[in-house]
């Protein structure tokens, strides 16, 4: 089975066996800021954007990506410079282990790309599905919301 999509900003054709998941191809690429946590949608760990959207990828059977847009952390930076919300995360010592932290980003990033006001109530929902055993989340949410807040402003000053 051939399926085409954009990776990272690159068309892709990819063949893959039925039943592959997304998380199951995209590590095969040696994309591993996908992490491979609990397979069942439950951690978050193998968030990946699909048309700007936080999605786990454990729970996306190839087939349904079919001319979509698929991001994974190694699109958001590169291996110069950090992202913005990378940066912050980690000058608020909001990342430890780092298995969940690829995940938040991509969940702070989608949340980034919504219309709408930036609170603490939408940031907390947008971390809602990204399970993290270190920090207890109150790093994340205060690094994702400086974060934010400051490309809101930033936004409307434009
Ligand atoms: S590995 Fe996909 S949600 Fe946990
Ligand atoms: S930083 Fe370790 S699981 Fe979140």
């Amino acid at each position: 089975m051939t399926i085409q999509f954009e990776l990272n900003g690159q068309l892709v054709s990819a063949d893959t066996m039925p039943g592959t998941t997304l998380l199951e191809y995209l590590r095969s690429e040696e994309l591993y800021s996908v992490k491979h946590g609990c397979d069942h949608g439950e951690c978050g760990a193998c968030a990946v954007l699909i048309n700007s959207k936080a999605v786990n990828a454990c729970l996306i059977l190839m087939h349904t990506i079919e001319g979509k847009k698929i991001e994974t952390l190694e699109s958001l930076s590169n291996h110069e410079h950090l992202h913005p919300i990378q940066e912050t995360f980690l000058r608020a010592g909001a990342v430890q282990c780092g298995f969940c932290t690829p995940g938040m980003l991509l969940s702070v990033e989608a949340l980034d790309r919504e219309e709408g006001e930036i609170t603490e109530e939408s940031v907390k929902d947008a971390l809602n599905g990204n399970l993290c055993r270190c920090t207890g989340y109150v790093k994340p949410v205060d690094a994702a919301l400086k974060v934010l807040q400051k490309n809101k402003d930033e936004e409307v000053q434009s």
